[in-house]
């Protein structure tokens, strides 16, 4: 049997599947489905310096091939978290990914600085698709926020940084360079489109938030070509993710240049959907004749051409 096990700059998965964060709570939400210890990681919801409501409803409008979110990142807070979640995340047996979100630069600072001695965590995902408290914008769709943010987390912890990207810039891949140079060891390429749906009898805004962030199968081509970029023009070990369903889309980021990937609204679906990729995975590295699926991160390059 090919090996899954994939290295991931400084951390190392038994195979490359993760969830989305948000999308599989503190790993307790897929109702008993499979053992989140059988996943390369999991990753939990981001968390929040001080407890937060999120945004006020609806927050959730579907679209022909996705789902639109504007959740606003809803959290207890780190104390809570720590307090509450933390045993659970520690008893997974897997490697353990805490997504923080700040409103501004020193918030992500404080967040990895109380995060960093608590046992059990492996690494921290920098969610970046917040926006800046002062500014409105987003961290990750504005270069010197995304460097304050990345930095601020770097100053304050030894551990590894994933820096999660949002698609909605000019250029991921610059933007990538940016975090890295800031101090992050992985790129989450990426997190969701910018987007809205209009009610026209209501004629306004069908997301109390006005719009929010599309996810799901609409955005996996977006996201694979982003991965591909990423992959070609910055060489860092990458997370893919956007509208992986099944083990092919999975296999497709894969060989776009993606070390592991992140499921996301697959998640809501088909809660053994992640179990069925990684076994995916596997068989279709059996069929094919690979050895590993390191075999295969990137392979499409080979005979692919750039843009
Ligand atoms: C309901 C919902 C909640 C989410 N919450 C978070 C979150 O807390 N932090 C984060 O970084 N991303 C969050 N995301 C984004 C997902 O992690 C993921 O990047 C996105 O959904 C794209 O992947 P997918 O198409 O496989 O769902 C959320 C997405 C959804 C649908």
């Amino acid at each position: 049997m090919a090996c899954t096990e994939v290295v991931l700059g400084p951390l190392t998965l038994k195979n490359p599947v993760m969830p989305a964060s948000g999308t599989f709570g503190y790993g307790e939400e897929n109702a008993g489905a499979f053992d989140p210890g059988e996943l390369g990681a999991v990753v939990a919801k981001s968390v929040r310096l001080e407890p937060a409501p999120g945004n006020p409803p609806p927050r959730l409008v579907e679209t022909p091939a996705g789902l639109i979110n504007a959740v606003g990142i809803p959290s207890e807070g780190v104390d809570a978290f720590i307090r509450d979640q933390m045993p659970l995340l520690r008893q997974t047996g897997t490697v353990v990914i805490v997504s923080i979100a700040g409103s501004t630069a020193l918030q992500y600072g404080e967040l990895a600085a109380r995060l960093s001695d608590v046992p059990g965590i492996d690494a921290l995902e920098l969610n970046l698709s917040c926006p800046n408290i002062g500014h409105g914008l987003p961290f990750g769709q504005d270069p010197g926020l995304l460097a304050e943010a990345v930095s601020a987390a770097r100053g304050n912890t030894g551990l590894p940084i994933i820096a999660k990207m949002s698609p909605n810039v000019t250029d991921i891949a610059a933007m990538s360079k940016i975090a890295l140079d800031a101090g992050a060891d992985i790129l989450a390429i990426a997190n969701t489109v910018n987007a809205m749906v209009i009610d026209i009898w209501k004629r306004r805004p069908v997301l109390g938030n006005i719009a929010g962030g599309l996810s799901g199968p609409a955005i996996r081509p977006v996201a694979v070509r982003n991965v591909w970029r990423v992959y070609e023009q910055v060489k860092a070990p990458i997370i893919g993710s956007g509208g992986i369903v099944t083990w092919q889309d999975a296999v497709e980021f894969l060989l776009a240049g993606a070390r592991a990937v992140a499921v996301g609204v697959a998640n809501f679906i088909n809660p053994n959907a992640m179990k069925e990729i990684i076994q995916g995975i596997q068989g279709y590295l059996d069929s094919q004749g690979f050895e590993s699926v390191e075999d295969i991160v990137g392979l499409a390059h080979t005979i692919g051409r750039s843009q």
